[in-house]
């Protein structure tokens, strides 16, 4: 895919501050900070363009990507961090599940986990969330490269096995791997 312009569009927190056009969203989805801005400042070639931290929690509202004008990325926020606040806390799950449950927009879903960790209850729920959702979703494993492949091989086999999913994909920020993969996952979504 060729990448012409990659657009910040706005920060959403609540369902009538969405867009309004129906263009094709692809959605991005995990535990907070499994690296779902990482991958998706890789996916478009920018640094920066979603904002990405060390520090868990960074991404709080539902934020929308405008890539050649013609698809949104919408970076979702990570679960399972315990010290964002209360009140945004209670507000995440809402934000998300009607997200999920009422965008029509919404053409795939895409769950990241961490390819190192064992799958927290919380991707489980994810994970079954999507598949009763039967929508299109893609399940991918993030920061492959801190892994040798013996070991990466081993944990895919795992979390496979775990969340009931016999197709993941290896991915990192880092260097790329399973760029090209994803990819033709998100066009064949869009088109
Ligand atoms: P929240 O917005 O808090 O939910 O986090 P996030 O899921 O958007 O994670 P983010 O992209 O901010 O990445 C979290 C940390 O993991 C950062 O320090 C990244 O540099 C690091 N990271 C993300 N992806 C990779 C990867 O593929 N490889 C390596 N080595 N580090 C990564
Ligand atoms: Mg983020």
């Amino acid at each position: 895919m060729k990448v012409s312009t990659a657009e910040f569009v706005k920060s959403a927190f609540k369902e009538s501050d969405w867009p309004l056009d129906l263009k094709p969203e692809i959605a991005f989805l995990g535990r907070s900070n499994v690296g779902k801005s990482s991958l998706i400042n890789s996916l478009l070639s920018v640094r920066g363009l979603a904002r990405t931290s060390s520090t868990p929690g960074r991404t709080q509202s539902l934020n929308f990507f405008s890539i050649n004008d013609r698809f949104r990325f919408v970076d979702l926020p990570g679960f399972g961090y315990a010290r964002v606040p209360q009140d945004i806390r209670s507000t995440w799950g809402e934000m998300v599940t009607s997200y999920l449950a009422k965008r029509r927009q919404l053409v795939l879903s895409i769950q990241i986990v961490d390819s190192r960790h064992e799958p927290t209850k919380q991707d489980l729920q994810l994970h079954e969330w999507l598949e009763h959702s039967n929508k299109p979703r893609l399940l991918v494993a993030t920061k492959s490269d801190k892994l040798s492949n013996n070991e990466l091989r081993k944990n895919l086999e795992h979390i496979g096995s775990v969340l009931e999913d016999d197709s993941i994909l290896a991915y990192s920020a880092k260097t790329g791997r399973g760029r090209d993969e994803l990819w033709r996952a998100i066009k064949s979504a869009i088109s």
